[in-house]
């Protein structure tokens, strides 16, 4: 049984949904496709996603491929209650609210892995993590998995390294189909998204510090120049702070970066990024936000324990007072902004990603007990799939190799 906010909030939901179905042209085809092949059929799927419109459109497609499917949030702050309802109607099994408490929130991982599911989908590895833990009793009704984002590869990466990972997973995040477009273009455009409608507050002209310059940060770094801003970009690698560098931005330590920014927008999928010491430089009004996976970027723990003075400014603006008077905005609770505080990516974006995740869904019931590696790249050809297939949709071609092209680029005696 279900386990949602209230049904009645479905038809909102189910608008958002159609909107997405009408902007994701790749994710219908495959669903037309499988409403004939039923790939999924007898297969049960467990869904650990940011619950909003483009993952029910997911959630759908895998349903007309025959699946049984069970979904919950991968963020207490990134469901959508109407959304949730709406998928339901629908016949797909959720357990998600907005804004559940980290006890709910892993108690819906629970209630989704309770029925015995053959191939995982997850984003951010709370329900892998949660098959290894306290359900590993579970563990002998998975095939596979694929994992959707950065911090979950290198959950699952540090998993394999020793020998604990139980099945295999398909790095999904890995296609060049998804990162090169959805944690760079995706990024970029939503978490710009999040923050103007959050803060309603003008982006040019003010210092944007961004930490990491890695596909996402790099999106972000794009947009807010667009937007007129000022980008200053920390790091920790060398080679992604000259690139920075070469792109044109200031580079310099989070320390340093504390005292001029405006914005603060944390990206890395490390933790403590901004912290006591970074707070106390800080001018007063500085806001501060987080893109990177889980909230533990900015230390809003130390902010709410140590402030003077706290107080909601406007819905997802938090303001903390600090003992010599000056305020620090901090967005969605240091959550996902884009997301937690937003709609996520664009539709088009999400379109590519989750094809890759419906095929690689669709590999892993049809290759899954063959497999002997654990941790499985994207296969080439359903990379190569989603491309030609988006392309199309731009309404763009492009040039084919001529047999001769090809032994010349083939050949050792150039
Ligand atoms: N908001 C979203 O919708 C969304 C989408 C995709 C990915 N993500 C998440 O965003 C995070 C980053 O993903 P990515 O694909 O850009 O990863 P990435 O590995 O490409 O880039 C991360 C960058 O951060 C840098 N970094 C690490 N620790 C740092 C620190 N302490 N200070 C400054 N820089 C630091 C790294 O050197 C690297 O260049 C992950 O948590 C990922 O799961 C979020």
């Amino acid at each position: 049984m279900s386990s949602i906010r209230g049904i009645g909030l479905a038809g909102s939901g189910k608008q958002k949904i159609e909107w997405v179905k009408r902007n994701c042209p790749l994710l219908t085809s495959l669903k037309e496709e499988f409403e004939q092949t039923q790939p999924f059929k007898g297969v049960k799927i467990a869904l650990s996603v940011h619950m909003e419109a483009k993952t029910a459109y997911l959630c759908l497609v895998l349903k007309a491929g025959g699946a049984e499917v069970y979904a919950t949030g991968s963020n207490p702050l990134s469901t959508q209650d109407d959304v949730a309802a709406a998928l339901v109607e629908e016949g797909i099994e959720v357990f998600a609210w907005y804004n559940c408490t980290e006890e709910e929130y892993f108690a819906n991982i629970r209630a989704v892995l309770e029925h015995d599911c053959n191939i995982i989908i997850d984003d951010g590895g709370d329900l892998v993590h949660m098959l290894h833990t306290e359900m590993k009793d579970k563990v002998q009704y998975v095939t596979g998995g694929c994992e959707e984002t950065t911090t979950g590869i290198i959950r699952l990466k540090a998993m394999a390294a020793e020998d604990k990972l139980l099945f295999p997973m398909v790095m999904v995040n890995e296609a060049d189909c998804k990162h090169f477009f959805d944690n760079r273009y995706g990024t970029g455009q939503s978490v710009f998204d999040g923050i103007n409608r959050t803060t309603n507050l003008i982006i040019a002209g003010k210092n944007i510090v961004i930490a990491g310059y890695g596909w996402c940060g790099k999106g972000c770094a794009m947009r807010a120049k667009g937007l007129g801003g000022k980008v200053i970009i920390t790091e920790v690698n060398p080679v992604k702070a000259i690139e920075a560098v070469m792109d044109g931005f200031e580079v310099m330590p989070m320390k340093e970066a504390a005292k001029i920014g405006d914005f603060f927008i944390t990206v890395t999928g490390c933790t403590d990024v901004i912290t006591e010491e970074d707070f106390a430089e800080m001018k007063d009004g500085a806001i501060l936000a987080n893109a990177g996976h889980f909230d533990v970027e900015v230390d809003v723990a130390w902010l709410r324990a140590n402030a003077v003075n706290t107080m909601e400014m406007r819905k997802n603006i938090m303001g903390y007072q600090q003992k010599d008077g000056r305020w620090l905005y901090v967005l969605a609770d240091g959550r996902l902004v884009n997301l937690a505080a937003g709609d996520g990516h664009p539709a088009e974006i999400m379109d590519m990603s989750f094809a890759i995740q419906a095929l690689s869904a669709k590999y892993l019931v049809e290759h899954g007990k063959e497999l002997t590696e654990k941790l499985i790249k994207v296969p080439e050809e359903v990379d190569r799939e989603v491309a030609d297939r988006k392309l199309a949709f731009l309404g763009k071609q492009i040039d084919t190799l001529t047999e001769k092209q090809r032994e010349y680029l083939e050949s050792s005696s150039l």
